[in-house]
């Protein structure tokens, strides 16, 4: 088999991998396996690296509808709870697509995943993003649904109480929040009577994104960051000419070079240190990104020093998420402190 990842017999002890507490006592570990396979690696590769990743000691998954591969994924975790590994020691993730918003909608479509995952509770289902707006799969930036939306809050939270009854009905332990901002976060976390007990964001080196990070956790929520090294895979629509890439950054190469390991590993290093559970995707290189969580870590300094290279360099901007002619994408993203006005 060409996989360096499963060459040889090696294995992280899941002990070892440091673990978040949510607000309901619950852990999560604190590295998951993404999931996404960015319209490149099909939905078998990624169920393979699932089936892979379980037997090298990940037991956290992030999973979505929209990424088109749970039934595979399923399939592969079965077999994982096959070798003895107990469904109780996995953290199992799934999302509401945004064409499900609606009220009638919510819990079939968690229910759909639950089947494709065979499973029969989800540990954290989230909102995958806050806009309920249509895009058929793999299309490019400039695609803009026809009945697109901007957040409204009253929507929203016709959604949230599905989300709410979900857990009510024991079908999912947790539910979060993902892409949202501080002020829609604000108003969430006044209104939902069961609160998001993560965010999950894009955090990486160069996109750090200080103020929600901090608010998220001071709100006692956990912080789950996605393209943890910058997505080097990510699909052809989510790039721009100013994108940085931070496993080249000459800090992050240095700090690799220091430590003998991949600048995805110091990435990855540094997102459990600072207080984030990422959850790279790999079907090559997911030992290796587990294995660095669980010795050596980074000195005070080269903290402080990856602390200094944040770009605010959001590399997924949500183009298609646009509800209005002539937008650009910092209007899903409320930069002035207010939710963008419809
Ligand atoms: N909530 C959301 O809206 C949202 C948005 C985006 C992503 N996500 C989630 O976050 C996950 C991670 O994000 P992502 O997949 O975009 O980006 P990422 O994890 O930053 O990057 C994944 C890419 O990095 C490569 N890679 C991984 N480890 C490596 C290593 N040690 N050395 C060299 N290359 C390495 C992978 O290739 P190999 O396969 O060859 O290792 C893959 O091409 C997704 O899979 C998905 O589950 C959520």
């Amino acid at each position: 088999m060409g996989n360096p990842d499963q060459q040889e017999n090696r294995a992280v002890d899941p002990a070892k991998v440091p673990q978040r507490e949510l607000f309901t006592g619950a852990r999560m570990p604190a590295v998951g396996l993404g999931t996404f396979g960015s319209d490149q690696v099909t939905a078998d590769q990624v169920a393979e690296a699932v089936g892979g990743a379980a037997a090298v000691g990940y037991r956290h998954f992030d999973c979505a509808s929209v990424y088109g591969n749970e039934a595979e994924v399923g399939a592969s975790l079965e077999r994982v709870m096959g070798t003895g590994i107990r469904r109780e020691e996995l953290w199992i993730t799934s999302k509401l697509w945004n064409d499900k918003h609606g009220e009638n909608d919510v819990i079939a479509s968690c229910r759909k995943s639950l089947a494709d995952l065979r499973l029969d509770y989800l540990d954290l289902y989230l909102v995958h993003w806050p806009f309920p707006n249509f895009h058929p799969p793999h299309c490019d930036v400039t695609s803009r649904s026809p009945d697109a939306r901007p957040y409204i809050h009253e929507n929203f939270m016709k959604t949230w109480r599905r989300m709410e009854e979900l857990v009510d009905l024991g079908l999912v332990r947790h539910i979060g929040t993902s892409n949202v901002t501080v002020p829609k976060l604000k108003l969430i976390l006044r209104d939902a009577r069961i609160k998001p007990a993560v965010n999950e964001m894009e955090l990486h080196p160069h996109f750090q994104q200080p103020e929600l990070f901090e608010f998220v956790v001071d709100n006692g929520m956990q912080p789950i960051g996605y393209c943890p090294i910058g997505s080097p895979g990510r699909p052809e629509r989510d790039r721009t000419p100013e994108d940085t890439t931070p496993t080249q950054d000459p800090v992050i190469v240095e700090i690799a070079q220091r430590h003998g390991v991949n600048p995805a590993a110091v990435c990855i290093k540094w997102a459990v240190q600072r207080g984030q559970t990422p959850i790279p995707f790999s079907v090559n290189h997911y030992y290796e990104n587990l294995a660095c969580v669980a010795s050596d870590p980074l000195t005070s300094e080269e903290m402080r020093a990856i602390a200094a290279i944040d770009h605010d360099c959001r590399l997924i901007k949500g183009q298609v998420f646009l509800w209005k002619d002539g937008q650009t994408w910092e209007a899903l993203w409320d930069v002035n402190g207010e939710i963008t006005p419809a």
